[in-house]
């Protein structure tokens, strides 16, 4: 699905979100803040056309990109920079090609809600982990009562009204809003990654929880809290 939506993707994010998707990825980003050491790692799981990946690199940060669709990556490629030295893996976060304790932080922008099994793509986060290292999950969540009903009627009018008139495949828009009403809300994701092992878990609204950025460690033995069994 992803393969025939790459072209348009961006154009339907900047559309659909009016641009505050970048907001967003950029709070991401000032998160993971800038890399300890020159060389530090970060992989960005399901990358898609890098949009991370670039203000990660911008940062400082070495960064690989890891997707299955390779359409998304092409487009990607294609919009970054030739010096860029981003490095585009195919893959899927449920089973890394990356070693145990490889990289020292782990991205998530709008992909943990397309992988078909969660928990494990948690867990191999945790793997590929350096002990301290950092996980950033950015996803649609579940927005506050207030802005609830508003929510609602914006994913059932206008997203399936741009998504007729500028994507050439409207059913991917409707995977997408259903793919948001099943996801774990803030509390149900930030129990799911400390399940998966990582340690001190918070979480962070974007838009009264239309967004909610998590963010957790890999645990040190001794030095971070533990994470709940
Ligand atoms: C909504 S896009 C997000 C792209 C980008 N991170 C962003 O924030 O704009 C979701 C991405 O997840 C990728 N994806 C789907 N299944 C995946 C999986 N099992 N593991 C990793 N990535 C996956 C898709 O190929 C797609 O590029």
């Amino acid at each position: 699905m992803f393969d025939r939506i790459a072209r348009r993707y961006d154009l339907m994010n900047d559309l659909m979100s009016g641009g505050v998707h970048r907001w967003w990825k950029r709070r991401l980003v000032a998160l993971a803040g800038t890399p300890a050491h020159p060389g530090a790692k970060a992989l960005d799981l399901a990358g898609g056309t890098g949009d991370v990946a670039r203000l990660l690199e911008a940062r400082g940060w070495d960064v690989s990109v890891c997707d299955p669709s390779d359409g998304m990556m092409d487009v990607g490629r294609a919009r970054t920079r030739a010096t860029s030295r981003i490095t585009w893996v195919s893959g899927v976060a449920e089973e890394l090609p990356f070693p145990d304790a490889s990289v020292d932080l782990v991205t998530i922008s709008f992909g943990l809600r397309n992988t078909t099994d969660r928990e494990a793509a948690l867990r191999e986060a945790v793997r590929v982990l350096r002990p301290g290292g950092r996980f950033l999950c950015l996803e649609f969540s579940t927005p506050h009562p207030l802005v609830r009903g508003l929510y609602d009627l914006y994913s059932a009018t206008v997203i399936p009204e741009l998504a007729r008139l500028f994507s050439r495949d409207p059913e991917a828009y409707r995977y997408l809003t259903r793919s948001i009403r099943v996801f774990p809300d803030q509390e149900g994701l930030r129990l799911m990654m400390l399940k998966a092992g990582f340690a001190e878990v918070q979480v962070r609204n974007l838009f009264f929880g239309i967004a909610a950025l998590h963010s957790g460690l890999r645990p040190v033995p001794g030095l971070t809290k533990d994470p709940v069994s």
